[in-house]
Order: structure tokens, then sequence, then C-alpha cells
């Protein structure tokens, strides 16, 4: 749910501030006032209020209210006529906040306490029982883990979406080959198949991460109240069946407090973060002129307003980017919660805005990758081109010499070092250099030689389980083709 407009009156200027800590405020009328003769200064509310941003738990407020009144009622501790009138409060909020006509107010602090004072004006008594047996304290852990959990679910499916783009270059490209790389030289020759699969292997696992982070943090907080259990005999079974949690959190000062289901979820977020980023800043080396990978349509690139001929990849420079703001939550809320004595302390109101930029940022990336993968266009002839340039067969020929001449590695490393050379000199690639000319430096070398010196011949020799051979790729093709469906 996007934030609705709140109006911040606590973000008056300074001077406007401090001109109220010296006035008189009046009889409070806050929901937890009724100890407190004045209201909060203004200063107080400013720092103290969360609804511009704690709005976006709203709709799981709701069904943890739904969930905690039905449990009420059918434990005897309110009647079914209030747990029916709380029900129908509560519908009509959520269509109210869908139509953006709820009266969000800053004096109410949070989503919690905006909810509860607007059902107690529709419905009065019944909507003042809702809050028996519970507290803000494990209300707002239960709706914030329902918010995460709802998001890695998506982060889960965008993952395989990502997955199924990377899975069709490959499956297009599994003998298109083009110079693999270590150090941004060129290396060896691989498949582009291959060099997408890898990406593919890496969202696999950070898919697995998300998964088994959901399955961690899928236990439920409610009931846990204040910090230390209720009186009521409630059943938070009940609650935690309703709201999809496989069972209740064992320890109610662990369920009010405790956030590693937030950091494990930004840690995640944040190791993905890094795998978009790393294909990101491929996409942009790719599309540069100097390389021509890959072309990029309309579509995902951006013209410059000064210069007509280019074409820029924003998208991938964005994606790029956002691994920047993902992990600075991750260390945000790290720093937050460390050295937190149990159980909740207010600082834990400061979990959620990072969690809600991150995972939008996140949501986006993953989104764009998804588009701009599909979208690219490999250049065959260019990646062909550069796949033979600098020598990238020349460990095949090295491989040539270990195997055909029984040649130690190391010197095979040293005469194909040698070859490379007078290449160099003559300004040629290794498969077009002369017999005659390899046999000036390695007598025994026969013409079988040439046979290795093609890119696509070095590639197809990598028949290792994981190598680029189109054959191997062809097999993870199917194997992932089976695997997303
Ligand atoms: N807005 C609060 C938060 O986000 C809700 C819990 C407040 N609890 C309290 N004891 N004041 O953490």
């Amino acid at each position: 749910m996007a934030p609705r407009n709140v109006k911040t009156d606590a973000k008056k200027d300074d001077a406007d501030m401090s001109d109220n800590l010296d006035k008189k405020p009046s009889k409070s009328q806050t929901m937890w006032g009724g100890r407190f003769a004045a209201g909060p200064s203004v200063l107080m509310q400013a720092i103290n209020v969360s609804i511009s941003f704690d709005q976006r738990l709203a709709e799981h407020d709701i069904a943890g209210s739904k969930a905690h009144s039905d449990m009420l009622a059918v434990q005897g501790i309110i009647s079914a006529k209030d747990r029916d009138a709380i029900h129908a409060g509560l519908a009509e909020i959520a269509d109210e906040i869908e139509a953006g006509t709820f009266p969000f107010s800053d004096e109410l602090e949070d989503i919690h306490l905006n909810i509860e004072a607007r059902l107690k004006d529709k419905i009065g008594d019944a909507g003042a029982r809702l809050h028996t047996g519970r507290s803000r304290n494990d209300q707002v852990a239960t709706d914030f883990r329902l918010w995460v959990r709802g998001h890695l679910d998506v982060f889960i499916h965008q993952l395989e979406t990502l997955q199924s783009a990377l899975l069709g270059q490959a499956a297009a490209h599994t003998d298109t080959i083009m110079p693999g790389f270590t150090h941004l030289q060129s290396a060896q020759p691989v498949t582009f198949g291959h060099h997408m699969l890898a990406y593919l292997e890496m969202f696999a696992r950070d898919k697995s991460r998300f998964e088994d982070c959901r399955a961690r943090m899928n236990e439920s907080p409610l009931g846990a109240a204040a910090l230390a259990g209720t009186p009521y005999p409630i059943d938070r079974d009940m609650t935690a069946n309703a709201l999809g949690f496989a069972r209740p959190m064992a320890n109610s000062l662990d369920a009010v407090s405790a956030r590693d289901f937030a950091l494990e979820a930004l840690a995640a977020a944040s190791i993905c973060a890094t795998h978009l980023s790393r294909l990101s800043e491929e996409i942009v080396i790719w599309t540069s002129a100097q390389f021509g990978f890959i072309t990029l349509s309309d579509a995902f690139t951006t013209g410059s307003s000064i210069m007509p001929q280019k074409r820029n990849p924003d998208a991938a420079e964005l994606i790029r980017a956002k691994v920047g703001r993902i992990v600075g939550a991750l260390t945000s809320l790290m720093i937050v919660m460390k050295g937190l004595p149990l159980a909740y302390s207010k600082d834990m109101q400061e979990d959620k805005e990072p969690v809600f930029d991150a995972f939008d940022a996140l949501e986006l990336g993953l989104a764009a990758m998804a588009g701009m993968v599909a979208d690219m266009a490999p250049n065959k002839d260019a990646l062909a081109k550069a796949a033979g340039a600098a020598f990238s067969t020349a460990t095949d020929l090295a491989d040539w010499l270990v195997m055909k001449l029984n040649m130690p590695f190391r010197d095979a490393h040293h005469v194909t070092g040698a070859i490379v050379a007078l290449a160099e000199k003559q300004g040629k690639t290794l498969d077009a250099l002369s017999l005659a000319d390899m046999q000036t430096i390695e007598p025994r070398i026969t013409d079988d030689v040439y046979r290795v010196l093609t890119p696509l011949a070095s590639a197809s020799s990598r028949t290792s389980y994981g190598g680029t051979a189109p054959s191997e790729v062809e097999k993870q093709v199917k194997k992932w083709q089976s695997i997303l469906g």
C-alpha cells in the first residue's frame, strides 16, 4: 500500500517547536494518557510519531485484530456480539484506508492507535475491548512480521521470474561464443548461455535464502502482550494459525523484542542486491560501444539531452546503485538493535523505515532486471570476434601439449608463452599462425593442434561437470527447464 498523505504538523519549524515547549500544554488527549495531566510537547510528539510510515502496516494490523478478536470471543473473553461489531468496524476502516479517506492523525502516534481510536469512534465500547490481552508491543511485532513475510513471498516469486528470463537467454545461446574474463581481461572462451546460467545459480541461492528466512521467521508474537504474557485464557495457537504462522513464539520476552527476522531478511536482500549489481555492471560494460556485446531496446535505455547518439543503460546503473541503500538499511537496523536490553524499547520503532526503503528498492530492482534480461539481444558477431581475440585459446594450446606430447604443464605453459609472443609479433591470432612457425618453438607440434585453437573448439572441449561446453550448458538448461517449468 502506498503511503498516504499524512499531515506532519510535527515538522513545523524549530522556532515554532521551542515556543510550544514553554506553553502550558493542554490536558492529555492520548490513548495512554490516563495518568497524564498534560499532553506531550510538540517536540515529544515530533520524535514519537510514526504514522507517516507505519501506516504501511494497516492491512496487517487489521488482520491481527480480526484474529485476536475472534480468539477472544471463542475463549469467552469478549462476547460474540462485540466480536461482530469489531469485525464490522474493522471492515469499514479497511475500506476507508483503501479509499484514502481514513483520517490519519499525528496525535494518535502510530497505526495501532489510529485504527483503535477510529474503531472506538465507530462502535463505542466494543472497540475498547479489542485491546484485551494484548499490547502494542506484540501487535507491532506481529504486524511487522506479516509485512516482511509478505515481501519475502514477493521476492521469491520475482526471483523465479528473473531466473526464467535468464534461462530463456541461456536456452537460446547454448553455443554462442563469447570471451570469459578473469580480472576483466580476456581469459578463455565461454558460452553466453553458460554466463547466463551463472547468474541463474546465484539467484537460486538468493531465493533459497529468502525461503529459509521465511521458514525461520514464521512464528507468531501475538499474545506475548507487553512482555510477560497475559492472565487472560488466550489461545495463541489459534491466532498463530489464523495469521498463517506455523506456531506461536515460545518466549514472550523474545516475541516482543526480536527483530532478527528483519535483519536476516535485510541480509538476504543485501546479498541479492549485490548479485543484481554485478549483473548490472556487466550490462553496463556490454552495452558500451567499446564492447558492443549486447543491445538493449528503447524500453530499457534512455537518451541524452545533449548527445543525440547516446543510448544509456540507466536501469542497469540504478539497479547497480540500489545495493547502497539496501546494505545501508541492514547496517542501520543492526546498529539500532545492538545493545538493546530485553524486552521492547522504543528504539525498535526505528526498524521499519530502513526495511520499507530497502524492500521497495529490491522489489523495483528485481522487476527491472527481469525486464532487462528478457530484453537484451546478444550481438553474436561481436561476441565471437572478442572471444577469438587476445590469444584466448592459449590454455587450449598448453593443454594440447600436455595431452598429446606428454609435456609437464609448467613446460607447456612456457612453450605456449613463446608461441603467443610469436603470434603477437606477427599480429595474428593463434589459429592463424602457421604450423612451421609453431614448430620453430616446439618441433613435435602437428596440425592436429588446430582442432583446439578456435574459440568454439576451446569452449566445446570443456565438458567437465559445470563446464562451459555447449553440451554441458544444454544439460543444465534442461535441468532448469524442468525445475522452473
Ligand atoms: N509504534 C510503536 C513501534 O513501532 C508501537 C509499539 C509501541 N509500544 C510502546 N510500548 N510504546 O514500535
